[in-house]
């Protein structure tokens, strides 16, 4: 189904696939959102970076910044009903640059995001089989050669396949059961860890904040920093994601109950993954601090010694993959969708060409962590510098784009027109919306970003 696309005339696109329900979309948002950001980074990244007023700063930049920004997003992918490139073009001509940071910028997360889907992978299949890995484990296998290899692609090729079958047949079918299993099984497992002993120094350290946390004003900024590439990490933020998912919804959609619903969920399951990890790991005696590996040796070391070790351990890394699954799918409708409404392939073909490219990309972003570990570019490991480019360029960049495009270039009543369906929904902060969107959010992301590149 290769339309002819007629950039003047966005009705007629009727033919194009939609969500059949608004559950099914805030299950694929939401699924989107809620991935290894919130299982894997939020945890260790929290743990190494003052806990509780890491948490609390999240929280403010989750809602001031991340909150108007996902609106945002949602609204110009709905009125451009296309990807997120023709979206933004469909602004202004001139911006489907802006468009085109999120297509980079997935294809940067993806590279490395399918290494540590393999990862998990891994460790699913090792619980499930009953080989609980040691707590060295990790670093033995991430440096080997072949078999992450074949797990990561493994993970790719899930992800391409999912997204073969489209938005309404593919994506939204698997989001809809994951996402509800996971917050399920998410909060069985915290009500566990919350009962081991010892647990409640865990409890203390993420949600009261020590004096000790902050020694000096360069340690809030440093902190803040964190915070706020958190935040846009978790929720999908300036990758076009959004804006992909959003021209898929229908006109009568409340995109303002909508984007509470994705934020809700996907900072209440941040703070329940930190419920989960942080108290089992005090519990055991161990240091949150470990960095990337923390869910992958300290976690596992505490399976290890823990009765129900396998069963829960075998849980806990199968949830990880569902939402990792749920995200990386997300991040490939971005490519996939830029291509086939693009070019002549179909959306299957799309699919395909993109699996073995991210294959081959990915291997690299692999083997960096063994073989390639002495290959630096910018003084950073090839893994690495996937992550600094996504995370610390495209996305901030992205976002500040975004920003401007909605609020200056399509202007206050456009924007507020599609969020509200044009009238059909009320939207009491509208005022302050458009101000958050204007000059708050460009103006915080800048000053973060100028920092992180000097700091
Ligand atoms: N939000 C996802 C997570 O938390 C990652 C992601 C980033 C997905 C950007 C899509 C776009 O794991």
């Amino acid at each position: 189904m290769d339309e002819e696309i007629d950039m003047k005339r966005p009705e007629n696109t009727s033919a194009r696939d939609s969500w059949s329900t608004g559950f099914g979309f805030i299950m694929s948002a939401a699924g989107s959102a809620v991935g290894l950001g919130n299982i894997w980074k939020f945890p260790y990244v929290c743990g190494t970076n003052g806990g509780a007023v890491f948490l609390i700063m999240y929280i403010i930049f989750a809602f001031l910044i991340g909150y108007p920004i996902l609106m945002t997003e949602l609204s110009i992918g709905r009125a451009g009903r296309m990807n997120s490139v023709d979206s933004c073009r469909r602004i202004d001509p001139k911006w489907g640059f802006t468009g085109m940071f999120g297509v980079a910028g997935a294809a940067a997360v993806l590279t490395y995001y399918s290494v540590v889907g393999g990862w998990v992978m891994k460790y699913s299949s090792a619980f499930i089989l009953g080989r609980i890995p040691s707590p060295d484990y990790f670093s033995e296998y991430s440096s080997s050669t072949v078999e992450p290899v074949i797990w990561q692609s493994i993970f790719i090729l899930l992800t391409a396949a999912v997204v073969t079958f489209g938005i309404s047949g593919g994506i939204e079918k698997v989001s809809s059961v994951l996402i509800p299993l996971l917050l399920l099984f998410l909060a069985g497992l915290m009500i566990y860890s919350l009962s081991l002993p010892g647990a409640a120094e865990g409890v203390r350290f993420f949600l009261i904040p020590q004096s000790t946390d902050i020694k000096s004003t360069s340690d809030i900024a440093h902190i803040a920093l964190k915070a706020l590439g958190q935040v846009f990490f978790s929720l999908s933020l300036g990758m076009g994601t959004l804006i992909t998912y959003g021209s898929y919804l229908e006109d009568d959609f409340s995109i303002t109950r909508g984007t509470t619903y994705i934020v809700v969920i996907d900072t209440v399951i941040a703070v329940i993954s930190g419920l989960v990890i942080l108290p089992a790991v005090f519990s055991m005696g161990l240091t949150p601090d470990e960095g990337a590996g923390l869910i992958f040796s300290t976690l596992t070391e505490v399976f290890g010694k823990i009765g129900a070790g396998r069963i829960l351990g075998s849980l806990f890394f199968l949830l990880v993959f569902f939402a990792a699954l749920t995200s990386s799918i997300s991040l490939l409708e971005v490519i996939v969708s830029f291509a086939f409404e693009r070019t002549a392939v179909s959306r299957k073909m799309a699919a395909v060409i993109a699996a073995v490219l991210f294959i081959i990309l990915s291997v690299f972003a692999s083997l960096s962590f063994g073989l390639l570990s002495d290959v630096r570019i910018l003084g950073m490991t090839i893994f690495d510098l996937f992550v600094f480019l996504s995370d610390n360029v495209i996305m901030p960049l992205g976002g500040i784009f975004i920003c401007i495009l909605a609020a200056w270039k399509w202007g206050r009543a456009d924007l507020v027109n599609e969020v509200t369906s044009h009238g059909l929904q009320r939207f009491k902060s509208a005022s302050l919306y458009v101000f958050l969107v204007k000059y708050v959010c460009p103006a915080v992301i800048l000053t973060i970003f100028i920092s992180s590149l000097i700091m």
